[in-house]
């Protein structure tokens, strides 16, 4: 339990959900956690639980100046940035015709626009360690292939696996190191009204375990040296598409 000794990591989103078990999962690796995120009760009561180790910021990922005042909070708590996982997100089911752009423009915001923001105020940080750095930036299976009645998440989510990419290649000199993450349907409050149909004819037929993704993230931060730019699915093998009975062949 010591992969990620004394790594400061900055989670956006880290209040509750997925975000809530990396925080956990990280602290048990030994890293040093702040928890960015606009549910301050959730956070701090989270921070609270786990001691010395994690901090919360109240961090709306939305805006620069909340980026620029949770960063000096971090450096002031544990130094310099080793790892930032931008996870914060919101879902929105809605047909297109009823989306407005308000609506649109929102979800774009703090899934999309808010991770390019975060990158680029938190690279000062990680480049000040001299031991390069991580970037895992949380998209979905929706940025693997397209969903009817949520446009602006699936392109926000799109848009996620491009901006990895793009960062990936700039940042490769710097040693910087960044990831996509794509889960499909996992238990959290973001899924409460998912129901089984949209999963159970998955190659594996259920919702996918908060600690699974924080596996996968323990990895990428840890172990994951010879990866950058590239997506990591974990979706219980939803993109390859339904599974279909095929009868064994009787000899
Ligand atoms: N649950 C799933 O099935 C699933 C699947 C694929 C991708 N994802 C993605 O995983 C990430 C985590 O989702 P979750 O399922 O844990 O959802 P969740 O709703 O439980 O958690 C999302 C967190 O983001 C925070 N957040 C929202 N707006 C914010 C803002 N402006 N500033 C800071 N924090 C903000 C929320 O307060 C919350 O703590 C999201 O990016 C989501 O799109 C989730």
């Amino acid at each position: 339990m010591d992969r990620l000794t004394d790594f400061v990591v900055l989670v956006t989103g880290g209040a509750r959900g997925m975000g809530a078990s990396h925080v956990r999962g990280l602290v048990a690796e030994g890293a040093k956690v702040v928890i960015g995120d606009v549910l301050d009760d959730d956070g701090r009561a989270l921070a609270d639980e786990l001691g010395k180790p994690a901090l919360f910021v109240h961090l709306d990922v939305t805006d620069e100046q909340s980026w620029k005042d949770a960063i000096a909070a971090t450096e002031e708590a544990f130094g310099p940035v080793d790892a930032l996982i931008n996870n914060a997100g919101v879902v929105q089911f809605k047909p297109w015709l009823k989306t407005t752009t308000a609506e649109w423009r929102r979800v774009l915001d703090i899934n999309l626009t808010a991770q390019f923001i975060g990158i680029r105020e938190i690279l000062p940080s990680m480049l000040k360690t001299g031991r390069g750095g991580v970037v895992v930036n949380v998209s979905s299976t929706a940025g693997l292939q397209g969903f009817a009645a949520e446009p602006a998440y699936v392109a926000s989510k799109w848009g996620v696996r491009g901006l990895t990419k793009a960062a990936a290649l700039e940042f490769a000199q710097q040693g910087i190191r960044v990831v996509s993450v794509h889960p499909g349907v996992v238990e959290t409050p973001m899924t409460t009204e998912v129901t089984e149909e949209s999963y159970v004819a998955q190659p594996i037929p259920r919702k996918g375990r908060t600690a699974e993704v924080t596996a996968l993230m323990i990895y990428l931060l840890a172990d994951a040296t010879y990866s950058t730019g590239s997506e990591f699915v974990i979706d219980g093998g939803a993109v390859l598409g339904p599974v279909v009975p095929v009868p064994l062949e009787e000899d």
